[in-house]
């Protein structure tokens, strides 16, 4: 293995620098929400990658490794659901002493943070980001395609706060006719924990889920139903490029946000590459196709040549996806016709 030529900045054709690494562990998951795993897809008989297929936890490492040699500083581990790969705590051990990460978060859908909340902050995990649609049970059934109620989240979640993770995010995506007559109930569940919930327009990821814009609640929408029981205002983003637009109860009972990849997208800052997998570098959550840095370094390829394929990759990047489709007046898929990777694969 030769030395990492630290440092290397690039910059998309855009002017995009990358920051930001999103690593999917797993493409498995203990729920089979329909608008993202349905169940009459994904049964018993759907074949999940195999063993060897996936990216080994050094493989991840060495590439995160020299991702922050481009200057990613954030890295976030998704899934599927992260938390179904066994040992994944070893994995944040390790990434976690990567000189350069400043911001090491995990996304999870919460059901197994009982068992393992307390053994991700002592292997140095930062920031915890549960996925929680609904605290109404039917609702939550519907959403999650599994025959339990929140409870499990919610265990979860205080798991996360005596394991001393806090604020978390909580992340729930709306569907039209499916939850969002549960938006205010959520926000209030929330409001005044510290904890934040982000509203996520529902998006025309990947292939499988029937998207059409009438199932979308806009997030504008969503802050007018939250505001008019519990007054809100806007307030600044954290940093330049966040993902999620803040709004502040004016009584000072904490935050929300909202997330309209749909009605404004934020393709302009977006500094985000994510590592399928299966070892693939997609430059987009929208992307047909991603490029495969497994197989190189299966076969053998130096840091320095993986560095020159990820700077190939990125030069050439020149997706803004969610633009091109708002600039559409019927706003359907650009990419119809060429399936998308479905998001469980990628990672959010
Ligand atoms: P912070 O680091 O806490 O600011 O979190 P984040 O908002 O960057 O990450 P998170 O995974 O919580 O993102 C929330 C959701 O926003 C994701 O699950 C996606 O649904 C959506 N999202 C994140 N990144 C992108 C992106 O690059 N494009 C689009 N269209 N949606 C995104
Ligand atoms: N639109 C919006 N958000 C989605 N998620 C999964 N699929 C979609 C979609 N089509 C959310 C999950 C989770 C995060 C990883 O992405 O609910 O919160
Ligand atoms: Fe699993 Fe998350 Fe996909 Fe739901 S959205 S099936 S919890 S990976
Ligand atoms: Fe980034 Fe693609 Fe999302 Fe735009 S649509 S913000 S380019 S991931």
């Amino acid at each position: 293995m030769t030395s990492l030529s630290i440092n290397r900045k690039v910059q998309d054709t855009l002017g995009r620098n990358v920051r930001d690494l999103r690593i999917s562990v797993t493409d498995r998951c203990n729920f089979r929400c329909p608008y993202c795993m349905p169940a009459e897809i994904f049964g018993e008989r759907y074949e999940f990658l195999k063993r060897e297929e996936i990216l080994s936890f050094e493989e991840i490492v060495r590439l995160a490794r020299i991702f922050v040699g481009f200057g990613v500083q954030k890295i976030r581990i998704t899934g599927g659901e992260p938390l179904v790969r066994s040992d994944v705590a070893n994995l944040i051990d390790d990434l976690a002493s990567i000189d350069g990460v400043t911001d090491l978060a995990m996304t999870t859908n919460g059901f197994l943070l009982p068992r393992y909340a307390q053994d991700l902050k002592d292997a140095g995990l930062d920031r915890l980001t549960v996925s929680l649609d609904t605290l109404d049970e039917e609702v939550f059934k519907l959403m999650s395609g599994r025959p339990y109620g929140p409870e499990k989240v919610l265990e979860g979640i205080e798991a996360a706060h005596d394991a001393g993770f806090s604020p978390l995010k909580i992340n729930a995506v709306v569907q039209r006719g499916v939850n969002e007559q549960t938006i205010v109930e959520t926000a209030e569940h929330f409001r005044g924990t510290g904890d934040i919930v982000r509203f996520i327009e529902f998006m025309d990821v990947g292939s499988l889920n029937d998207w059409d814009l009438s199932q979308v609640v806009s997030g504008k929408e969503i802050i007018d139903l939250i505001d008019s029981k519990f007054p809100l205002e806007p307030v600044d983003a954290n940093y330049r490029g966040e993902v999620a637009s803040r709004y502040r109860y004016v009584d000072g009972c904490g935050e929300v946000g909202i997330i309209t990849s749909v009605t404004q997208p934020f393709c302009g800052d977006c500094t985000r590459a994510r590592l399928t997998t299966e070892g693939r570098l997609v430059t987009c959550l929208f992307a047909t196709h991603g490029t495969d840095l497994k197989s190189p370094m299966r076969s053998g390829a130096s840091d320095d040549e993986l560095s020159e394929i990820i700077e190939r990759v990125w030069m050439a990047r020149r997706d803004r996806y969610s633009e091109l489709r708002s600039a559409k007046t019927d706003m359907t898929s650009v990419q119809s016709g060429r399936e998308k990777i479905e998001m469980f694969r990628l990672g959010g």
